[in-house]
């Protein structure tokens, strides 16, 4: 008998919205860090270590679909998923719980009208980061690479399209960049924004500068503030892949590896970039490099233009001093594991361990 379904089964099943109950039995904290969008929490977590037989008793759950139940790294899920068996559901634990999870991802096309590139927003549900495979007449780009290259390479393949730029909005601190490896793997040229941090062979790209994909072109807006290198694309005039710097409601923290006076420095850099970017149409539609709530499979790409960020972002109708006052004093936690990922980012290595390991944690690259 079937007892456990591993990540990319159950993804596939969430993304064709076939009919699947996810129970999660974490223990409330964890639970509220991050979760499986569309999932039904149950506080059972002790009752189910301790053995109670009554700990999912009663339980209120559809009997016409399979009940897939995820703990933290798919232990304690065994368990639950066979009191459920024994209460007649057909039951199966997510293999690896959360921490594999944290690999699930999902799509969403953007159409552009007046630019001849198709941008699709690839979406690590799992932990909240977006990048962006931009294709046009064939070839295509990838933006901030957070999932192994097969994912971009398989998709591009479905779109007809080979990559051969990859690149990065900023060394990050919250995920590790599959970057490198991905340009690698697909002979791609690899473009980072011109800094000496990296220390492996990359194209700097300075303000200004242009890289194209077939006939549609993205422009370097270099807008420090997030890190000293952070820079934005511009696409077409149309859209603007935002990296850290910019959010759908919030802006990017200025304090990862930085002391306290670097970062309020930062902090300024970073008001003097947005005033810069709110110069831009309007219409301009903004593609940030994350998100902080679970990614829905609903196919619905999270993107904004940029006058509705700016309603929305209450950071961003403040005079310079207040906005750096606020932004200070609202720094969230720090990113778990953050020094060893910036090392690994800035040498274009990934561990040789599970890379989740370490990207364990919800990314806490915005203030809101
Ligand atoms: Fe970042």
């Amino acid at each position: 008998m079937q007892t456990t379904i591993d990540v990319e089964t159950l993804q596939e099943m969430l993304d064709r919205g076939q009919p699947v109950t996810v129970l999660d039995i974490r223990p409330p904290d964890e639970r509220a860090e991050w979760a499986i969008p569309g999932s039904i929490y149950v506080n059972a977590y002790d009752a189910l270590k301790a053995n109670d037989p009554q700990a999912l008793a009663g339980i209120d759950l559809p009997t016409d679909r399979p009940v897939v139940t995820v703990c933290g790294a798919g232990a304690t899920s065994l368990i639950a998923a066979d009191h459920l068996h024994r209460q007649g559901f057909q039951a199966l634990s997510l293999e690896g719980g959360m921490r594999a999870w944290s690999l699930a991802w999902n799509r969403a096309e953007i159409p552009l009208p007046d630019s001849q590139a198709t941008v699709i927003q690839v979406r690590r549900t799992g932990k909240g980061c977006l990048s962006y495979l931009i294709g046009a007449e064939g070839v295509a780009a990838v933006v901030d690479p957070a999932l192994e290259p097969e994912v971009y390479l398989a998709l591009a393949r479905d779109y007809g399209w080979t990559i051969s730029r990859v690149l990065e909005t900023h060394i990050h601190a919250d995920h590790l960049s599959r970057g490198r490896a991905l340009a690698e793997r697909c002979g791609a040229t690899l473009y980072l924004p011109a800094q000496n941090r990296a220390s492996f062979p990359f194209t700097p790209l300075q303000d200004g500068d242009k890289v194209e994909i077939g006939t549609a072109r993205l422009q370097a807006l270099h807008t420090p503030g997030h890190t000293g290198e952070s820079t934005c694309y511009l696409l077409d005039g149309q859209a603007l892949f935002t990296g850290d710097t910019l959010f759908l409601s919030g802006v990017g923290r200025p304090d990862l590896e930085a002391g306290p006076e670097e970062a309020r420095n930062r902090a300024g850099d970073l008001y003097r970039a947005l005033q810069r970017l709110l110069t831009l149409p309007p219409e301009v539609l903004i593609l940030p490099g994350h998100t902080s709530e679970p990614i829905a499979f609903d196919g619905q790409a999270i993107t904004a233009p940029l006058d509705e960020v700016r309603e929305r972002a209450e950071l961003l109708q403040l005079p310079e001093k207040t906005f750096v006052e606020l932004l200070m004093a609202r720094i969230p936690p720090t990113p778990p594991n953050h020094h060893r990922i910036v090392e690994l980012n800035e040498a274009g290595l990934l561990p040789e361990s599970d890379p989740t390991e370490l990207e364990a944690g919800a990314n806490r690259c915005a203030v809101g």
